[in-house]
């Protein structure tokens, strides 16, 4: 039985992502390196500094650790000033119907993100207060698809892992769900992943019943 739901922020529950995008391109155009929408689905659900690897890796030049630590700020810094664009207005599809019918049902739930930034984004949306633990990427060394994030947020649940279910929208996040050994719903980006126990395109597709029936 599911008694526990782990939720992915970015791409889940709220539509950050098109703001990293933008954070990525601009730094990349602004060190002339090639960047485009199909690189960026590769930073879905990844660590920054694991991001800026993946940018990096069609760079031209090296770039010294100080460099690297100066370019992954330059892109937090602008993409800090596009989340100041972010309202409830942009919590996505489903979300809220359904997160208000667990709750009603009295699971538990928390965040399982990668992103340093999950404080402020929750904030923004009015959500700081809404979930029963969070676990992001200022508690965790290892970032999805390794499962330190969401066997901690199982861990703030007090729920043992095989009785969560975790929501991603990122191919590394169901990897990192599937070595936590939770179930995992996939959605948006991941849809198509079938490694995934369940797929939907957003969560208006999805009912609590159905999540919570499975096992
Ligand atoms: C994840 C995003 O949620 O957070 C990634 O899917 C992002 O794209 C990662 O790189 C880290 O985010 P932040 O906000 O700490 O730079
Ligand atoms: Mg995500």
């Amino acid at each position: 039985m599911i008694k526990g739901i782990i939720f992915d922020l970015d791409g889940v529950i709220v539509s950050t992502d098109e703001y990293h995008y933008q954070g990525w391109q601009q730094l990349a155009d602004e060190e002339g390196i090639e960047f485009n929408r199909e690189i960026n689905e590769r930073l879905r659900g990844v660590s920054r500094m694991e991001s800026l690897g993946i940018l990096l890796e069609k760079a031209t030049k090296e770039y010294s650790e100080e460099e690297k630590i100066e370019m992954a700020t330059r892109k937090n810094n602008i993409y800090r000033n596009l989340l100041k664009n972010i309202t409830p207005a942009d919590i996505l599809p489903g979300v809220m119907d359904l997160l208000n019918e667990l709750k009603k049902k009295g699971i538990k739930m928390a965040i399982g993100s990668s992103s340093k930034n999950t404080p402020v984004i929750l904030e923004r949306i009015r959500m700081d207060t809404f979930f029963d633990a969070v676990a992001d990427g200022n508690d965790i060394r290892n970032s999805k698809p390794d499962p330190e994030v969401f066997l901690l947020a199982a861990t703030r649940l007090s729920i043992p892992a095989e009785e969560c279910l975790v929501v991603e929208d990122a191919e590394a996040g169901v990897s990192a769900a599937l070595n936590a050994r939770m179930k995992v719903l996939a959605v948006g980006s991941a849809s198509k992943d079938k490694r995934a126990h369940l797929r939907a395109a957003d969560l208006t597709e999805v009912t609590a019943e159905e999540l919570l029936m499975m096992n």
